[in-house]
């Protein structure tokens, strides 16, 4: 099942490259040419470097371990065709959905690759929840920046849910986006 579906993915992906390259050429960029596929335990090697250089506390292996297991957690990989660039981590339950986790390749960051992500996420969570939630830092203006183009308002404010420098916490906005089409 896991080869069939590779199968299907590796040709949708490069029946459209084509498509879009031949008849487009000037409107594809690099980041259409990436695709989103589940992680599988094989692509933690490079999801755990990115993570490491996007976050001052990075979540450790185990942490992604338990993702793939918690059943209502689904975990996405954005890719070239020779490096993973991106991943996201999604949780639906009870007509909620968090965003657990995204995080770009510093390298590929700025140029569209977390607003792709966010929007497949978006998408999937519309077909089971009412609101899509996230934590994010106070601090991390680009994030909120991305977030907020994407029509996420703050509802709210948990005091010192991060750890920060010197033994001490940073607070986590919380920001919701009503995925109302739905339903
Ligand atoms: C936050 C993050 C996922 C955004 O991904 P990205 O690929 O860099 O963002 P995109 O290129 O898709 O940007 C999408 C939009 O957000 C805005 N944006 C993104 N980063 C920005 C920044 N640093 N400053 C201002 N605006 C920014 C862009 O203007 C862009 O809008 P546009 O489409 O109108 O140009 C990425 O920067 C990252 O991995 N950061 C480190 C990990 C992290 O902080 N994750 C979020 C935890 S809550």
């Amino acid at each position: 099942m896991k080869l069939l579906r590779q199968l299907k993915d590796f040709v949708t992906y490069d029946a459209d490259r084509e498509f879009y390259a031949k008849v487009f050429p000037e409107s594809v960029t690099k980041v259409d040419l990436m695709r989103l596929r589940k992680m599988e335990r094989e692509d933690l090697p490079q999801v755990l470097k990115i993570e490491a250089n996007n976050y001052q506390y990075p979540w450790s292996e185990n942490i992604f371990n338990d993702c793939f297991t918690a059943i209502s957690y689904t975990c996405w990989i954005c890719e070239d065709d020779e490096n993973i660039i991106g991943y996201a981590i999604l949780s639906v339950a009870a007509g909620e959905s968090h965003i657990m986790n995204i995080s770009v390749d510093p390298e590929a960051q700025g140029l569209g690759v977390g607003k792709k992500m966010m929007e497949h996420l978006i998408e999937i969570a519309r077909k089971k929840a009412e609101t899509m939630f996230l934590e994010v830092r106070p601090s991390n203006e680009g994030a909120i920046a991305l977030y907020g183009k994407l029509g996420f308002n703050e509802v709210g404010l948990r005091k010192g849910y991060y750890p920060a420098a010197n033994n001490e916490r940073e607070d986590a906005v919380i920001l919701a986006l009503e995925l109302v089409s739905l339903f």
